[in-house]
């Protein structure tokens, strides 16, 4: 008679898509917390006890307490790209498993950097608020009069895969010249003619600005009043990477007194909260954190953690381990 083994304890930490989930069930046992809302860190803690797996997003925080609470834990999977939620001293010295979802998201997420660029130089938020408020009298020569996107200089802060995708779209589509600046060098070599710049010298010669690097301590307000203040005032800003890269506060000062033309955001500093003063900057654009948000790449998102999720089941190290 053979007894079947009991599967391993897997806490589903967000409300996913149930059917790309499905085939998890075969090797592990869901508890799936079915809700937008993250735990707060005590009821994540409660809620892995006995839990060897974690499949979380980049809100659930992993750290050395979170880990000494949970002496079960030996894997996380995230289905988010950017992993600064986890403590990776802290998760290394426990070897611990852990996943991310890159490459799936990088079309969509390019896709979104355009539009916010264009949304923003363009001023498209404003021209919808206007029309809508009832304020529209008739055409007028110079009516929302907003920069030049085409044949203009794309500075991006951070040339990895998501700033590749949006150098191709920015050159080819829009003719721009394409400056960018990495941490390294040698980091990452862009598909098109691009030329490598120290970031003060970036600032300063590009006509909008993209960043597009991951959240780090040596990426904390990378973009702050002195970055702010070496940018051309015809300048757009677009903040595609995490909150906390660009100073919220300094950005929405630059862009109240006309040091900075438009900013187009769609990540911020403890989002889901918005500083207060760049909600009350009209050349802001702001959308809630959705740069990745069509639903065949959320949908691919998950599907590639439940594919690492599977081979870690099966002792194989995962299409995309950190
Ligand atoms: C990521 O994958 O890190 C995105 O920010 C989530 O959409």
């Amino acid at each position: 008679m053979t007894v079947a083994r009991p599967r391993p304890r897997l806490l589903v930490a967000r409300r996913l898509f149930p059917d790309v989930l499905a085939p998890l069930r075969a090797a592990y046992e869901l508890d799936v917390h079915d809700s937008d809302s993250p735990l707060p860190p005590a009821d994540l803690a409660a809620r892995l006890q006995g839990c060897w797996g974690l499949l979380g997003s980049g809100s659930e925080r992993v750290d050395a307490a979170l880990l000494a609470a949970c002496p079960d834990l030996r894997a996380v999977a995230l289905v988010t790209v950017g992993f600064n939620n986890l403590d990776l001293p802290a998760c290394r010295a426990r070897g611990l498993w852990m996943s991310n979802a890159p490459g799936v998201l990088t079309e969509a997420t390019a896709d979104f950097g355009m539009a916010l660029l264009l949304a923003a130089a363009r001023r498209v938020g404003e021209g919808e608020r206007f029309v809508r408020e009832g304020r529209w009298q008739g055409w007028a020569i110079d009516q929302l009069a907003g920069a030049t996107v085409a044949g203009t200089t794309l500075g991006i802060v951070g040339m990895g895969r998501i700033g590749s995708a949006i150098a191709r779209r920015a050159h080819h589509g829009f003719g721009m010249r394409i400056v960018y600046a990495n941490r390294s060098p040698a980091a990452s070599a862009p598909e098109v003619l691009a030329t490598h710049l120290p970031l003060p010298d970036l600032l300063a010669t590009a006509d909008h600005v993209m960043v597009v690097v991951p959240y780090a301590p040596d990426t904390h307000h990378l973009i702050g009043a002195t970055e702010l203040a070496a940018m051309k005032p015809t300048a757009t800003l677009v903040n595609l990477a995490r909150g906390g890269v660009v100073d919220d506060a300094a950005l929405a000062a630059a862009l109240r007194e006309g040091r900075l033309a438009a900013a187009g955001l769609d990540v911020f500093e403890g989002e889901p909260n918005v500083h207060p003063s760049l909600l009350a900057c009209p050349n802001a654009v702001l959308t809630p954190h959705i740069a990745s948000s069509t639903l065949p790449t959320r949908r691919a998102m998950v599907a590639l953690a439940v594919d690492n999720l599977l081979a870690w089941a099966r002792g194989e190290p995962g299409p995309t381990p950190i």
